[in-house]
């Protein structure tokens, strides 16, 4: 009897020491303690062999020894509660993993800040596809097949049909915009643009524009002029000058290229600004009659401007960014410098 008493208290203590990180351990302890041939029952038959005086007393022990094995299954039960997962051994006081912030991307940062000017004058938000057919890009656009112009924007066909292409400019927007919906039209149009051009510091195969369309009637050069000179004060702050450039687009008759005063050096004269003081950041004009007849719009009655700027030539006189690559290359030190901006 005082054998049986020493082996329940060595099995009291490896039940105490038993550990499960599965259902599958949890399953085995009940089987081997509290199974039909377990342990638990067959102590249990020892009960036989114990004198009558003492029966009494070897009872409560056994009781106490099967309640023990069976609150153990009950814990283990709980924390291993039917999955497979190491939970039994997790230590819950342990402190948690940090959940990290991200931060939106710099272009985004700078793409949102463009339209919500825009939008405030009253721009609404268009957006078309980047697999655009030779019709939206060029052709509606005033670039016939044959147009010189279209040797600036090379860009990525597809092999079986050269009548699709990766869209070169936003403005294939505009012939998408022009081509639902009658004027009034005041529409902004972010997107993703590409070009076969070689990547380096300088230039990218991808990149990202904000167009502007505003067609109605009476809409003027100056219309065009104080709108982009209220984006750019907006955009840089006061002091920013502008100057307009004439230019040329098949799209647009008059054109211009709008510079701003150089932000990196206040107009002394820097890499960036090429030692000018000028930086250009956008092409614009008077839309060209020919674009609107394309969608059934009378130049004699209506008229209006586009323009189109570049989000990477913004974000970079904004942040002073001088590689166009760090955009598209992931890299983590880099996006994280813009964490906070909103
Ligand atoms: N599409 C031109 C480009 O990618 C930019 C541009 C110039 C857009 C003048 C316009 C515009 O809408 O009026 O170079």
């Amino acid at each position: 009897m005082e054998e049986l008493v020493q082996q329940i208290e060595q099995l009291k203590q490896e039940i105490n020491e038993y550990q499960s990180v599965s259902a599958e351990l949890t399953e085995a302890f009940r089987i081997k303690y509290l199974g039909t041939k377990g342990i638990v029952k067959n102590i249990m038959g020892e009960m036989k062999n114990v004198p009558n005086d003492r029966k009494k007393e070897f009872g409560q022990i056994l009781n106490e020894f099967k309640v023990f094995a069976e609150s153990k299954y009950e814990f283990l039960k709980e924390s291993t509660n039917g999955s497979t997962k190491a939970s039994a051994t997790i230590d819950w006081s342990l402190p948690g993993d940090p959940v990290g912030v991200g931060s939106r991307h710099p272009l985004s940062l700078v793409r949102n800040q463009i339209v919500s000017i825009f939008k405030r004058l009253g721009f609404a938000v268009a957006e078309g596809p980047e697999i655009e057919d030779d019709w939206h890009n060029f052709g509606a656009m005033n670039l016939p097949e044959d147009h010189p112009a279209r040797d600036m924007q090379d860009t990525f066909y597809i092999h079986k049909d050269p009548s699709w292409l990766l869209r070169t400019h936003t403005s294939s927007v505009q012939a998408r915009v022009m081509e639902k919906q009658k004027p009034p039209i005041r529409v902004i149009c972010p997107g993703r643009v590409y070009r076969n051009e070689t990547v380096s510091a300088r230039a990218h195969c991808f990149f990202h524009q904000v167009e502007g369309l505003y067609i109605d009637e009476h809409v003027s050069f100056a219309d065009l002029k104080q709108t982009l000179y209220f984006f750019v004060q907006e955009m840089f702050g006061k002091d920013v000058k502008v100057r307009f450039r004439p230019s040329y687009f098949p799209f647009t008759e008059p054109s211009a290229e709008m510079d701003i005063s150089c932000l990196i050096c206040g107009g002394e004269g820097c890499n960036v600004c090429k030692h000018t003081g000028w930086v250009e950041i956008l092409g614009s004009g008077m839309v060209h009659p020919k674009v609107l007849e394309n969608f059934g719009i009378d130049p004699n009655k209506y008229t209006g401007f586009a323009f189109g700027m570049g989000v990477e030539r913004i974000a970079q006189l904004k942040y002073q960014v001088n590689d166009l690559r760090l955009y598209s290359q992931n890299d983590i030190r880099f996006l994280k410098q813009f964490t906070g901006a909103v």
